[in-house]
């Protein structure tokens, strides 16, 4: 099969990683990945920060967790057993399950295609990251992430403008388990051929 196509079926959220950390070379080529994706009126708008300080990371990620009001999961409805996501399992309190490297893309407040930019960037990095055998998950929603004090204090430590703001992160490490999660079924009836 095609090598990009495989790399697309092959790509899955990984949420248990390795302490170990990636890198450089491998950390520059998904964030060209990012830089090179598509960009609403080609503005290349979104900006990447990159952290790899573990107890920012941490913290952030506690806050995230903290924000967390969605479905909790049960037998039938969950989002992954093998990687349990913290719908899946109450006791992870970490939202971007102690991964080495968290990159934030933050765009412009009030634009209309901040999300999609971001969204679309991402997706070349997690790809990217899936073709170098390094984990990653898309965590949306990162403005919770620097919804208190501790959060403000850190965009300002990082020098992000204050008309930009966090619409997800990616986070990146080794996978701890040696086997790849099995995408779950595709649901039927989604393409319509007119
Ligand atoms: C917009 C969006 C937001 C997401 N947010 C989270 C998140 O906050 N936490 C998380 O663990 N996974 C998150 N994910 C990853 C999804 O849970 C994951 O893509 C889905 O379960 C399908 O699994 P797969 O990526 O392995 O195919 C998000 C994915 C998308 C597209």
């Amino acid at each position: 099969m095609n090598e990009v196509i495989k790399n697309m079926l092959e790509r899955r959220s990984v949420r248990k990683y390795k302490k170990e950390q990636i890198k450089e070379e491998e950390l520059d080529l998904i964030l060209k990945a990012g830089l090179y994706a598509p960009s609403a009126g080609s503005r290349q708008g979104v900006l990447f920060v990159v952290s790899q300080n573990k107890e920012t990371n941490e913290k952030l990620g506690r806050i995230k967790k903290a924000h967390f009001n969605g479905r909790i999961s049960d037998d039938k409805i969950y989002i992954s057993k093998e990687q349990p996501s913290i719908a899946d399992d109450v006791t992870i309190m970490n939202a971007f399950y102690d991964a080495p490297t968290v990159v934030t893309l933050f765009a412009p407040k009030n634009f209309v295609f901040a999300e999609s930019d971001c969204s679309v960037a991402a997706e070349n990095m997690l790809l990217a990251a899936t073709s170098i055998g390094i984990g990653s998950c898309y965590i949306g929603s990162a403005w919770e992430s620097f919804d208190d004090t501790f959060g403000q204090e850190i965009l300002k430590k990082w020098e992000v403008r204050t008309d930009y703001r966090g619409v997800c992160h990616i986070i990146l490490g080794y996978p701890l388990d040696e086997h790849k999660p099995v995408a779950k079924p595709r649901k039927e009836g989604r393409i319509i051929r007119v």
